[in-house]
């Protein structure tokens, strides 16, 4: 029997992947455990096979496969020095504890997946440069909160584990950053931000899940851009998602306005924005269900217009 391990399990991404690994368990002699803080309200959204526990200690055999999402949310609120800090030891903190322990075990993980963003790239206005794996850094708080979350899971690799780090784009899906943008468009008062040069790199949540997937089951390894192949403009996204919702998405939101109501937070993932390309799944032939915007929107949105 193959156990995964799962933190983050009960969010938005980790409970699409519970979905899919559950739908597995039998066929392929699963056993998925999610690590929650709050286990009986992880256990109410997943699966009934998948187990729930709170603490690593009530493990009671060997992970083969670890998959790290846990964080607190970055998009919530503004950041103070005070949310920073929340944010970025939620991730780098999470991590090192789970390296700690499987540091202790007889046999740790085979495989790592873990979380980080495509905020690792770090600022880039409307630089229209391909981003790929191999990219030069622009600092900033996301880069080095992402850099050192990396560096964290990297510790693996001295215990013998194959580790994958997923810089993942803005994630399309029932929940997430797209249930934030809808009631304005829906109202016919979305558009474009600040210039809407600035790129969006974004991914559906059906192609994520099966990144983690073709992560487990591939030789893959290091830093993932988990990314559609066909990065967008601000302004496109909004165009291409007023079109699907056949409401008019020309309200551009002024920068000034944006750095006013979010600050930094604003600045970095609203105005800052790179054209980040997945090379490395593509190289090694990874095929997206979603390449095109429209089609992921579309999909998305069926049953809401
Ligand atoms: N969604 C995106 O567009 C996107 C894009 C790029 C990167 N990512 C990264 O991918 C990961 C998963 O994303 P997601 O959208 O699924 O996130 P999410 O819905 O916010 O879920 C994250 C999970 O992390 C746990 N968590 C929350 N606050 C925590 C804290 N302070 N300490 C420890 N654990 C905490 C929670 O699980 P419990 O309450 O059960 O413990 C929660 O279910 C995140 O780390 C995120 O930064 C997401």
């Amino acid at each position: 029997m193959k156990t995964i391990l799962v933190t983050g399990g009960s969010g938005f991404i980790g409970r699409n992947l519970c979905d899919r690994l559950a739908s597995l368990v039998e066929e392929q002699d699963l056993e998925v455990i999610v690590l929650s803080r709050s286990p009986i309200e992880a256990a109410k959204v997943l699966p009934s096979s998948v187990r729930v526990i709170s603490d690593l200690t009530e493990l009671c055999q060997p992970v083969d496969v670890l998959i790290n999402l846990a964080g607190e949310p970055i998009a919530d609120r503004r950041w103070s020095d005070k949310r920073k800090a929340i944010i970025a030891q939620s991730r780098i903190q999470t991590t090192q504890a789970l390296y700690e322990y499987f540091a202790g075990v007889n046999k740790p993980p085979s495989i790592v997946i873990s979380g980080s963003a495509v905020g690792y790239y770090g600022g880039g206005l409307a630089n229209n440069q391909k981003v790929t794996e191999e990219a030069m850094i622009e600092p900033n708080f996301s880069s080095q909160l992402c850099a050192a979350w990396e560096d964290a899971a990297q510790q693996f690799e001295r215990l013998g584990s194959r580790v994958c780090f997923l810089r993942t784009g803005i994630v399309l899906g029932k929940q997430g950053a797209l249930s934030k943008l809808l009631p304005a468009f829906k109202l016919g008062l979305g558009g474009p931000i600040a210039s809407g040069q600035q790129w969006m790199p974004w991914v559906h949540i059906e192609d994520v899940v099966e990144i983690i997937m073709f992560a487990i089951e591939s030789d893959i390894s290091g830093p993932i851009n988990c990314t559609a192949p066909q990065p967008v403009t601000n302004r496109e996204f909004a165009k291409t998602l007023g079109k699907v919702l056949k409401r008019p998405a020309i309200a551009p939101m002024p920068a000034v306005v944006v750095k006013l109501l979010f600050g930094q937070m604003g600045d970095e993932l609203m105005i800052q924005g790179q054209s980040v390309i997945p090379q490395k799944l593509q190289r090694q032939g990874y095929q997206f269900k979603y390449s095109d915007l429209n089609a992921a929107l579309r999909q998305l949105l069926m049953k809401e217009h």
